[in-house]
């Protein structure tokens, strides 16, 4: 039937959703299928039944596409998808609901406050010591991340990105390594080692640059893969995730990792890393994405 490649949106990550997007559509279309990109800001939703569409593969980044808003709206049409349903998808936004589950489960996350206009931030950087990192709760891309690297610079800091959808949130910083481990369908893929050559893996060094190197298989021995994999695959499972997810890693510098975020709708653009850890499995990008579009439910 007519797949819809769902792409571009109304959140802070449209850019990348349409990269994501239109390399989704050219892969469907690479395998035969009968697939069309469909923008929610251009067409409504609901025009994707009249116009004779019979599952929707979700490629909207962030607030609406990401969150559940949109899983929410093709559950009342009846209109088949990919990924992750509503429940997964609002709690997965939510950087500071889902570690409060994480923590629950006794999933290993960084310590973390809630800052807002109240806050004591002179206690906040003592308790997290510096550098530390300051972040809205819903939004993808490193979009509004900051790191606070002075004593007395936090307050300001925050004003900077308090606008941001969400609660912001100070993290203390663990400096031993990035990493991301991808599940699909339940089965955890390679991880990859991120080395940014800016001073984290920001908006610029994930979609703009070129200077990012990306390590997969990762420099994690045997051990610390088989950890990655597991960790992915519970804090998946923690929130109900399915079809295709990654999950965002921090090492410290004796070797524990920490689960920094799960991304419930990841970026299928060029730079991306689900596409790498797909290939380094043996799976091409046009493969991986027939893998989720198989997956499609109500
Ligand atoms: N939020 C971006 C698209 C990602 O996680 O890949
Ligand atoms: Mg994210």
């Amino acid at each position: 039937g007519k797949v819809a490649v769902l792409a571009g949106g109304f959140s802070s990550e449209r850019e990348v959703s349409l990269n994501s997007g239109g390399a989704v559509l050219a892969a469907l279309q690479s395998k035969g299928i009968d697939a069309h990109l469909f923008d929610p800001q251009q067409t409504p939703l609901g025009e994707l039944k009249a116009q004779g569409f019979q599952t929707a593969f979700n490629m909207l980044h962030g607030t609406y596409g990401e969150d559940g808003v949109v899983q929410g709206a093709l559950e009342a049409m009846q209109m088949p998808y990919t990924g992750c349903g509503v429940l997964a998808s609002a709690i997965g936004m939510d950087k500071y609901r889902c570690k409060l589950l994480w923590q629950a489960l006794g999933l290993p996350v960084p310590e973390f406050a809630v800052l807002n206009d109240d806050s004591d931030f002179d206690a906040v950087e003592r308790r997290l010591g510096l550098p530390l990192f300051i972040k809205p709760a819903l939004e993808g891309s490193s979009v509004g991340v900051v790191k606070v690297k002075e004593a007395g610079r936090l307050k300001a800091a925050y004003q900077s990105i308090k606008h941001l959808h969400g609660e912001i949130l100070a993290e203390r910083f663990i400096g031993g390594g990035e990493y991301t481990c991808a599940v699909l369908n339940g089965q955890a893929l390679p991880s990859i080692r991120i080395i940014p050559a800016t001073e984290f893996y920001d908006y610029e060094a994930k979609y703009n640059r070129d200077d990012t190197v990306y390590q997969c298989p990762s420099d994690l021995d045997e051990a610390g893969e088989a950890q990655i994999r597991a960790l992915a695959i519970r804090s998946a499972d923690a929130i109900g995730a399915e079809g295709c997810i990654r999950v965002d890693f921090l090492k410290d510098a004796e070797g524990r990792l920490y689960l920094l975020e799960i991304n419930t709708l990841p970026g299928m653009t060029g730079h991306s890393l689900v596409p790498k850890a797909a290939a380094e499995s043996g799976l091409s990008f046009a493969d991986l994405c027939v893998e989720i579009l198989k997956r499609a439910h109500v």
